[in-house]
C-alpha cells in the first residue's frame, strides 16, 4: 500500500487529479479508460481540478467510461441530495468531452434493485473490469455504502445504512437523520478491490481512526476499508489531518518513502 500524505486538503486534491490525470493520458489502448467515482465532500476538489484540466485541454474524457460507487434508494435523478444530482452538478457538467453515454450511477429508483445491481456488476465487466477506482471513506471506514460487518468479498447490491452514517450524511438533509434514506445500492468491496488500481481519499481530523484502521489495522470486516491491504495497487492520499492516529514510525516511514519516490 502506498499513502501519499500532503500538507491539506488542497494539495491532497491536487495530487489526486494530477495523478487521475495521468493515468487517463497514458491509456493508450483503443478500449476506454474506466474510472470509477465517489460522490461526498471528499472528492470535490479532485473533481474541480480534474475538470479545469479539462477544459485547459489538460486531460480528455472522450474515452472514459465511469461507474459510481453507490446511489440512495428511491431519490430520483432531480433530487438534490441524490448521486446523480451530485455528479452532474459537481463534476459531469463542468467537463467539455464527456458523453453522456459513458456515464454509469445506480438507479436508486429500480423496481427490482437486485437487478440493478447485477445490470452494473455485468456491465462493468463488459468493459474489462475497472482500472482505477477512486473513492472516499466513511468515519467508520465504510468504502461505498459498504458498511462495517459487510463481506470483504460483496459484490454490488441493497445495503442498510447504519443508524451512525445516517446521523453523519443527515448534514445534508436538514440535520434530520430520519430524512436520510435508509438504503441504498452500492459496489461491493469485492468490486471495488477487484479494479487495477484503487485511489482513496482521507482527509480531515474526523476521518483519522479510519485511516489508521485502513493502513495499521488488521484485515477486518468491522473496518471494510481495511480490505485495501490485500490489493496490489491501491493508494491512499491523506492530508497532515487525517494522521492524527498513526504511529509516528508509520507517518515517518510513508513521508520518507514518498521523499525517495520523487528522486
Ligand atoms: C458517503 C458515501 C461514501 C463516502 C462517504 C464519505 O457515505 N457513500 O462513498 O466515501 O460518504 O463522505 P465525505 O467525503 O463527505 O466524508
Amino acid at each position: 500500500m502506498r499513502v501519499v500524505i500532503q500538507e491539506n486538503y488542497e494539495n491532497m486534491s491536487l495530487w489526486a487529479a494530477r495523478y487521475i490525470a495521468g493515468k487517463i493520458n497514458a491509456h493508450r489502448e483503443a478500449r476506454p479508460f474506466v474510472l470509477g467515482l465517489p460522490t461526498g465532500s471528499s472528492p470535490i476538489g479532485v473533481y474541480r481540478e480534474l475538470a479545469r484540466m479539462n477544459r485547459a485541454g489538460e486531460v480528455s474524457f472522450s474515452n472514459v467510461v465511469t461507474f459510481n460507487m453507490d446511489e440512495y434508494v428511491g431519490l430520483p435523478h432531480e433530487h438534490d441530495q441524490s448521486y446523480w444530482y451530485f455528479m452532474h452538478d459537481n463534476f459531469f457538467n463542468h467537463l467539455v468531452d464527456m458523453k453522456p453515454e459513458n456515464i454509469n450511477i445506480l438507479n436508486g429508483m429500480a423496481e427490482d434493485p437486485e437487478a440493478e445491481c447485477a445490470r452494473y456488476e455485468a456491465k462493468i465487466a463488459s468493459y474489462g473490469g475497472i482500472d482505477l477506482f477512486m473513492g472516499g471513506i466513511g468515519v467508520d471506514g465504510h468504502i461505498a455504502f459498504n458498511e462495517p460487518f459487510t463481506s470483504l468479498c460483496s459484490r454490488t447490491g441493497l445495503r442498510s445504512l447504519t443508524t451512525d452514517t445516517r446521523i453523519v450524511n443527515s448534514r445534508f438533509f436538514g440535520n434530520d437523520p430520519e430524512a436520510v434514506p435508509a438504503q441504498a445500492l452500492s459496489v461491493g468491496v469485492g468490486t471495488v478491490t477487484d479494479s487495477r488500481e484503487v485511489l482513496i481519499l482521507i482527509n480531515g481530523h474526523n476521518k483519522a481512526r479510519a485511516l489508521a484502521a485502513t493502513v495499521e489495522g488488521g484485515v477486518s470486516q468491522k473496518w471494510t476499508c481495511s480490505a485495501l491491504q490485500l490489493h496490489n495497487g491501491a493508494i491512499i492520499a491523506c492530508d497532515e489531518a487525517a494522521c492524527g492516529e498513526l504511529t509516528v514510525d508509520t507517518y515517518k516511514y510513508f513521508l520518507d518513502i514518498e521523499k525517495k519516490e520523487r528522486l
